[in-house]
């Protein structure tokens, strides 16, 4: 489609026209890795992860259909890790009958307070598909190491080949508010790992040989506001964590802000912290400089547990569209920086949620418009072996775009325009034209992600598709038959962009 003597003509045109107001498209940084396809991924919370898997009697169809709609966007299904805050507060015991007990302290809380689980807990694993998965043991417990080791090799043996990784322990950063003494170091928890992956390591050898899962590792959250610890992960491998080098993956868990009473009204939440890519950047600085500095270790870099605001989210925040424009921006940056893998964190009833599995306080089943963040990002990444994603810069802290390439050839171009347009605001909705330079008067597809206003909780598509559960279990349907197709002209290709939507233009 494009031939080189076009694009040098189209490059000459530019020059004579004098596109002034249009984005050049950065290439791809040379020491840039491809994208994973699995690149959007889940984590679901220990405790709730049967409400979401179902059992062997009663498996969970529709998150089935919802993983599964990854496959046919990328050709690879998501990976799912399981654990999070209660995998701490979980217990093992071989005789139990039920699958899984949860103990609440109050029944009002967002989470149980102990979590007895069986070896029938294991069958969740077996009702999604081919799915490969991360299983969370119980650092906290240290009254048995037998119990333990146990649910280490009863993971092992059931779960199988799609066993990927074992993770010991969730945020041990916090160790010394949450699980130990106040003067719990560093070097203890150091010390404390090493010992128990070890005794893990030997049991699951004997148990399962030809099958040896390593650790995604440390799964340390990393939030300045939260993090008074002071602990690094710097400093964590030059005090000799992982001495037997059992980690194959480097885990971080990642969050915008909190769930707290101080926090300012939902809209403007929205806007400044979750629709804003100034903050996104700001926010994941951190991290990538994080990645930079333990590379040397040789692991991949993935955010083993992530999501827009922590506690659980924020009604008219995290459950609404505006949400899912986050999502796109914050995750094509992250992309863009060479994270292997973002693990979106997932519960029962939980306010930023990209589907709600089964009936619970009243919610019925339901995807939720992160869903739809999700499935554009998937979209942008697609099929391709060898992707890569650059940021395009753009002036404004509500906006951004990125360029997706197939090895050298531009592939597709993103644009999020995360202006705050609500879905009661009469009048019409205002619109931005992005403009970007490429070469050749070629042709692309447009697929928009809308709804209709960032505060809408329901009424989302992409490419008008739907993935309601309340259509077809959340199956795709197309709802909006119209195609749109642009070309570009002279070398420029103009596309509009209405506040509070996103699109990705494909070209063909
Ligand atoms: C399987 O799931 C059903 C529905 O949630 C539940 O009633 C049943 O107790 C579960 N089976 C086991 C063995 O936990
Ligand atoms: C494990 O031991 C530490 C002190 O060594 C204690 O603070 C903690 O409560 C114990 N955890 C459990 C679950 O017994
Ligand atoms: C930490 O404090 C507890 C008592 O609060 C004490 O038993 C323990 O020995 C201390 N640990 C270290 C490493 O100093
Ligand atoms: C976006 O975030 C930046 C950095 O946190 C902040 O300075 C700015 O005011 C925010 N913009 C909007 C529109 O809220
Ligand atoms: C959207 O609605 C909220 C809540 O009613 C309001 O605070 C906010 O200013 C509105 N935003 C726009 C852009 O109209």
């Amino acid at each position: 489609m494009r031939s080189f003597s076009l694009a040098g003509f189209a490059l000459l045109l530019d020059q004579v026209h004098c596109h002034i107001n249009s984005l050049a498209v950065p290439k791809p940084l040379e020491n840039s890795s491809p994208v994973s396809r699995d690149f959007q991924s889940f984590s679901i919370e220990f405790a709730f992860f049967p409400d979401y898997a179902g059992n062997q009697s009663h498996p969970n169809k529709f998150s089935k259909n919802l993983l599964g709609n990854f496959k046919s966007i990328t050709g690879v299904l998501p990976k799912v890790r399981v654990g999070g805050t209660t995998q701490d507060k979980a217990n093992y015991f071989p005789d139990q009958e039920e699958g899984i007990k949860l103990i609440f302290e109050k029944p009002t809380d967002d989470q149980p307070d102990q979590i007895n689980y069986g070896p029938a807990f294991f069958e969740s694993y077996h009702t999604l598909g081919n799915i490969h998965f991360f299983h969370g043991l119980n650092m906290n417990q240290n009254s048995s190491m037998a119990q333990l080791t146990e649910a280490a090799v009863v993971a092992c043996q059931s779960i199988g080949p799609q066993l990927e990784l074992y993770e010991l322990g969730n945020e041990w950063n916090y160790a010394s508010e949450n699980y130990r003494s106040g003067n719990y170091s560093e070097l203890d928890y150091v010390q404390e790992w090493n010992r128990k992956t070890s005794l893990v390591q030997a049991a699951v050898q004997k148990a399962c040989p030809g099958l040896i899962p390593g650790f995604m590792a440390p799964s340390f959250i990393l939030m300045d506001e939260t993090d008074s610890s002071g602990w690094t992960a710097e400093e964590l491998y030059k005090l000799g964590y992982d001495p037997k080098f059992l980690t194959r993956e480097l885990s971080f868990h990642n969050y915008m802000g909190a769930n707290a009473p101080s926090n300012p009204p939902a809209a403007l939440q929205l806007q400044e912290t979750l629709m804003n890519h100034t903050n996104i950047v700001s926010n994941l600085a951190a991290q990538i400089e994080r990645s930079h500095n333990l590379a040397y270790l040789g692991h991949p870099y993935t955010l083993g547990e992530l999501n827009s605001m922590a506690n659980q989210g924020i009604n008219g925040v995290t459950d609404v569209f505006g949400d899912a424009l986050w999502l796109v921006d914050f995750s094509l940056w992250a992309v863009a920086h060479n994270f292997e893998r973002l693990h979106f964190h997932q519960g029962l009833n939980y306010r930023y949620a990209s589907w709600q599995p089964i009936v619970s306080e009243g919610e019925l089943p339901a995807t939720r418009p992160p869903y739809y963040g999700q499935i554009m990002v998937a979209s942008a990444i697609g099929h391709a072996e060898n992707a890569h994603i650059v940021n395009i810069p753009l002036s404004e802290d509500a906006e951004a775009a990125y360029a997706v390439y197939n090895g050298e050839k531009l592939s597709k171009l993103v644009a999020v325009n995360m202006r705050a347009h609500n879905a009661t605001t009469t009048g019409s909705r205002p619109s931005r034209e992005y403009k970007f330079k490429v070469a050749g008067d070629c042709h692309a597809k447009v697929e928009r992600l809308i709804a209709p206003g960032c505060d809408s909780l329901e009424g989302v598509t992409f490419g008008g598709v739907s993935y309601d559960y309340s259509l077809l279990g959340g199956m795709p349907v197309v709802i909006d038959k119209r195609e749109e197709t642009l070309s570009a002209k002279s070398g420029v290709l103009s596309v509009d962009v209405p506040d509070s939507s996103a699109v990705l233009v494909s070209f063909f």
